[in-house]
């Protein structure tokens, strides 16, 4: 039997204030009226802790647009299970925090796109920068521990070191700086978001200074940039191995972006419990462990470090979700990230137009 997964990510909601370049949500956002109610995640809650799930984080979108979050909050609790929650912060008031701890909510990740009004517009084309730092400071006075996150990319990477000022004044205990992942938006932009190979090379500098004179007062984190790492990362652990994701119409993935494979057929909590879905559906079994694996992965030494790299970078670069991720210097599709490095670290003569992220009507 396979072993329980560790975590769930709950994304209650598509809807979101802001429309981030780098959104890793898909192309095809749910509008409202397919999202679940609150009976099918109170269930959802109950289900996951039974499977043996911990933590729950809830996100989206945005959550906070979800006017029953403190009672799935309190399912979780009673559960047993840690909860966090990731949140743009728009629209946390101090009534909302309120009702939010009295609910038990563990930890709040607050997310930020840049150092100031600009840059975030910049980013997310919304001017609510304000919000972001009354929203810090209302989660600092809930006694709530702020954890804070910035996806790092082309058009922010050279501000690092302002935007750690601006989180440290902020009170985050905790930075995680997350160079961009592309999936959905994010691929969708990677012209835009793709950092030379020189950006990349002065933050991560920045990252180890400031990371040093921060010891002990704020705890920084750097997630790799892939498309420069010479092996994929080892995605979430290896394809349904420590976590599941519930979309916010009920259906369940391996992972955040898993719904793009659109070669398997994903099961839907609405018709099924976690623990079938987890244990025996096709879709979730598809490539656990190694025996799905091709050539060059599977006579690799590395084939138990990095399980063959991310199903959906695979899927998202062939159209073939079996492939060794091409980030792999060893793929025989590395050419197909070598060839958007170089471009991106070849002199610009236009600047690419960025696409923010709407809800177009998903029919899937
Ligand atoms: Fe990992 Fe496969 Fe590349 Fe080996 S060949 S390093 S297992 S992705
Ligand atoms: Fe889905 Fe990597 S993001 S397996």
């Amino acid at each position: 039997m396979t072993s329980a997964p560790y975590g769930l990510l709950a994304e209650l909601t598509h809807r979101c204030p802001l429309h981030c370049l780098y959104c890793s949500n898909p192309l095809e956002l749910q509008a409202r009226e397919r999202e679940m109610s609150t009976e099918d995640w109170l269930r959802v809650i109950r289900e996951a802790a039974d499977l043996g799930v911990v933590q729950v984080h809830f996100s989206g979108g945005e959550p906070l647009l979800r006017p029953d979050l403190a009672e799935l909050i309190t399912e979780a609790r009673g559960c047993e299970l840690y909860t966090n929650l990731i949140t743009s912060g728009l629209g946390f008031t101090e009534q909302r925090a309120r009702s939010l701890v009295a609910a038990g909510l563990n930890s709040v990740q607050l997310s930020v796109q840049g150092e100031n009004a600009e840059a975030s517009e910049l980013v997310a084309a919304t001017k609510r920068f304000d919000k972001k730092r009354e929203a810090a400071r209302i989660i600092a006075d809930a006694g709530l521990p702020l954890n804070m996150n910035v996806v790092l990319h082309r058009l922010n990477l050279d501000r690092l070191d302002a935007i750690i000022d601006v989180c440290r004044e902020w009170g985050a205990e905790r930075l995680e700086l997350a160079n961009t992942q592309y999936y959905g938006w994010g691929l969708l932009n990677r012209d835009v978001l793709l950092p030379s190979r020189e950006q990349l090379a002065a933050a991560e500098q920045v990252y180890r200074r400031r990371k040093a004179e921060l010891a002990g007062t704020m705890e920084l984190l750097w997630i790799l940039p892939d498309y420069y790492e010479p092996f994929p990362k080892p995605c979430m652990g290896g394809w349904a191995a420590t976590a599941l994701t519930v979309a916010p119409d009920g259906g369940v993935y391996p992972c955040p972006v898993a719904a793009d494979i659109d070669t398997l057929e994903f099961p839907s909590a609405r018709e099924r419990s976690l623990y079938w879905i987890w244990a025996k559906s096709p879709a979730f079994e598809a490539f656990r462990g190694t025996g799905w694996m091709p050539e060059p992965c599977r006579s690799c030494s590395r084939k138990e470090i990095d399980f063959g790299g991310c199903r959906c970078q695979a899927f998202a670069l062939t159209g073939d979700a079996s492939r060794t991720d091409p980030v792999c210097t060893y793929s025989p599709d590395h050419h197909l990230v070598e060839d958007a490095v170089d471009k991106a670290n070849a002199p610009r003569t236009t600047t690419p137009d960025p696409v923010y992220r709407r809800v177009t009507t998903s029919t899937r």
